[in-house]
């Protein structure tokens, strides 16, 4: 070969067929332990990521500056399924303790935090759901879903998706759920973005940022190829400021980053222990993506870790606090 065709060859093998390596970084939060962790939440305030011990009614805050993990036990309460600051008052949160969303007075640091007044509570006919999954929209507003608690969620969609707005209406955005889990939004895109665990999928909706309705579902991304055999189940999720979703997998040890428009996953990152719970982007430039993940079932350890990964070359958008 010409040593001049020998170098085209090379750069067009270099060019044409080299994969964009992407060199992601996973390392544990210290003292971050969470038997069933949830809900991670950025409050860019006071830097804090903050995020849930389900089923021990536990809070947690990493404080990143202090590099550092606190953790209080909501007095008389053994479910905590959210955390979401409240706008305007530094020591109150919105947490889902059971069929209820109850305000709790936690001032970050302290062992034991206590429900101060309950904002709403329901389907009291249904004793055996539970608040699972919440999130605040862009503009404050709450919406938070259901699952059934005991027996088999896939058999029995006893779960609504509700949202509560400031004045304190709650409304119904979805029935027939069988888990209520991960919920994001596109302002840019004007979406929703919505997964019900049982159904392997993730939706998108049109959504009305003035008024807050969601309409027009479809199917963006499709897990059933792998599941129910490898029983990889979407759990929670978040986007980033290019408008694509990150779903964390219960039993998959992984997070598929997805353009929502496409269909198509764009990264998988990979966590060493398999029930991937939740993500949220947070940090002082929003790039870190902090990892929520579960002991249950008798997962070994490192399971129940919460984990952050750099280098992802994306941002997110910081939490939103709740309107009162
Ligand atoms: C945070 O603390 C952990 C445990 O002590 C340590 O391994 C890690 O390097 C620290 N991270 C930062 C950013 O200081």
């Amino acid at each position: 070969m010409q040593p001049k065709l020998a170098q085209l060859v090379t750069f067009i093998i270099l060019v044409g067929f080299s994969v964009p390596t992407m060199s992601y970084k996973v390392e544990p939060l210290p003292d971050s332990y969470a038997g069933l962790g949830e809900g991670p939440h950025w409050d860019e305030a006071r830097q804090s990521l903050y995020f849930v011990d389900l089923e021990a009614g536990s809070l947690l805050r990493y404080d990143y500056k202090q590099n550092k993990t606190y953790r209080t036990q909501i007095e008389g309460e053994t479910l905590a399924g959210f955390v979401l600051p409240v706008e305007g008052n530094a020591q109150e949160f919105a947490v889902g303790c059971g069929r209820r969303v109850v305000i709790v007075n936690w001032d970050g640091v302290s062992p034991s935090a206590k429900v101060v007044r309950t904002l709403f509570e329901v389907q009291s006919e249904f004793k055996a759901n539970r608040l699972n999954d919440a999130k605040t929209d862009p503009r404050g507003r709450l919406f938070a879903g259901t699952m059934r608690y005991i027996g088999d969620e896939f058999e029995h969609r006893h779960g609504e998706l509700y949202k509560w707005e400031a004045g304190g209406s709650v409304s119904v955005v979805k029935s027939d759920v069988g888990i209520s889990n991960g919920l994001a939004w596109d302002e840019k895109a004007k979406k929703f973005y919505y997964i019900d665990t049982t159904d392997y999928e993730v939706k998108s909706y049109d959504y009305n940022f003035d008024t807050g309705v969601a309409s027009n579902p479809k199917v963006i991304y499709n897990l059933r190829k792998t599941s129910p055999k490898d029983h990889i189940l979407p759990d929670g999720m978040t986007i980033d400021t290019e408008g694509n979703i990150y779903v964390a997998t219960f039993n998959g040890a992984t997070i598929y980053k997805v353009n929502p428009s496409t269909g198509k996953v764009l990264l998988e990152i990979k966590l060493p222990t398999k029930q991937i719970t939740s993500v949220a982007f947070g940090g002082p430039n929003l790039d870190i993506l902090y990892v929520t993940t579960a002991a249950k079932f008798n997962q070994p350890a490192p399971a129940g870790t919460t984990y952050k990964v750099t280098g992802l070359n994306a941002k997110g958008y910081p939490g939103v606090s709740l309107k009162i």
